[in-house]
């Protein structure tokens, strides 16, 4: 279609493919390389079984309203209960996506006055919550406690009065290393602030019983954590764990929670059985993490990449193109390994991000590394 009203849209994609920062959906194809379906629950056969079975008992497809209005159904509700009992928090509340309730969150809680310092790394999502807030906002360099303490210390030194927020993920999603969250809680605790841990790559993974890396500090009352349901859970949503007055505030605040359709019960009894499958079978952790230490040092002995410590590898290139090159040569083989460019990581860090699941074994892992080193040295600068 030829009208210049759609001309300026044609324009920004054309700028994005200069830079080689264009996007396209693409299918599902090759072996699983990056998705974070960590545990393999999106196709096990049990998770299934328990979905379709809520349908035979007669749980709707759709929650048909507002879960405040028609739409809180005893899925919700159960869930929430059995979420709260497993992740340690007061109370539990059930969102469509980690990307809303993370919008809820930091839209809602920080006041007008209060400080939110979050890591230079976090989330799309939170940024967008920060946007909307009324608090203040910093930005401060990755997973650097002291950072944290200067950046809350001169908001105090500037007349800085109501409560510190900080902001980090246990797990980082495209760097895979971990968050100091013990020290950042007790940073908090000497700033009268809060704590928000954003468990989405640990949860189901990682932590006691894989119940998340800060498991443990939700009994203190100001550690807030978000559980997405969509990445190890393999189903969809997020569980927020959060002391009861906030999540009653959320209820009364959150515009993303009021003015929407509450999410189908079907996930909510999917997840339901999800938790129950992270406690019967542990052995699936067990095995992720085997095939996550064997990827580790592959990577290490045939291309030198640092080990992140997680199932995230990521292996660093540098140039938008070049990564693209690469990631479509690893298709062309058959492998879904994926080039991640900015704005989803900063400039001039453009990478491939291996996620290693239970969808993979350790000969798809060692063929796959074969090849990706081989796919790296054809494509030099
Ligand atoms: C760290 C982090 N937080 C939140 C989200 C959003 O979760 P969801 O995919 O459930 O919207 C993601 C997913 O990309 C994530 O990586």
């Amino acid at each position: 279609m030829n009208s210049p009203a759609l001309a300026r849209y044609e324009a920004t994609l054309a700028g994005l493919a200069r830079k080689s920062r264009l996007r396209a959906l693409s299918p599902q194809q090759g072996v699983d390389f990056t998705s974070n379906d960590y545990l393999g629950l999106a196709n096990a056969p049990r998770l299934k079984a328990a979905i379709a079975a809520a349908i035979e008992s007669g749980v709707p497809a759709g929650a048909g309203g507002s879960r405040l209005l028609r739409g809180n159904h005893a899925e919700h509700e159960a869930l929430e209960t059995e979420a709260a009992a497993f992740f340690g928090s007061e109370k539990a509340l059930y969102f469509g996506s980690g990307f809303s309730a993370n919008v809820a969150l930091f839209s809602s809680l920080p006041q007008r006055g209060d400080l939110i310092v979050h890591d230079a790394l976090i989330h799309a999502s939170a940024h967008d919550g920060i946007s909307a807030s009324k608090a203040q906002s910093v930005s401060v360099s990755h997973n650097h406690v002291e950072s944290f303490d200067r950046a809350i210390r001169e908001w105090r030194r500037n007349g800085g009065k109501g409560h510190p927020w900080i902001a980090v993920e246990s797990l980082y999603s495209m760097d895979g290393d971990k968050a100091p969250v013990f020290e950042l809680a007790d940073l908090a605790d000497r700033h009268d602030g809060f704590l928000v841990v954003d468990e989405a790559h640990a949860s189901g993974v990682l932590g006691p019983g894989g119940r998340g890396i800060a498991f443990g500090l939700e009994n203190r009352g100001n550690v807030l954590m978000l559980h997405t349901c969509g990445k190890a859970l393999g189903v969809s949503g997020a569980l927020l764990g959060l002391p009861t007055v906030l999540a009653d505030y959320l209820v009364n605040r959150a515009r993303n929670f009021i003015y929407s359709t509450a999410p189908s019960p079907l996930m909510a009894a999917g997840v339901r059985e999800a938790l129950r499958m992270i406690v019967d079978a542990p052995e699936r952790r067990t095995e992720l993490e085997k095939l996550k230490n064997f990827a580790s040092e592959r990577l290490h002995s045939l291309l030198g990449v640092r080990p992140s410590g997680s199932q995230i590898l990521p292996v660093m290139i540098g140039d938008n193109a070049r990564s693209l090159r690469i990631a479509d040569r690893m298709h062309a083989e058959g492998f879904d390994v994926r080039a991640i460019r900015p704005p989803t990581v900063p400039e001039g860090t453009a990478r491939l991000r291996i996620s290693i699941t239970l969808n993979v074994d350790e000969d798809q892992i060692a063929d796959m590394i074969q090849r990706l080193a081989v796919a790296i040295e054809k494509d030099r600068p």
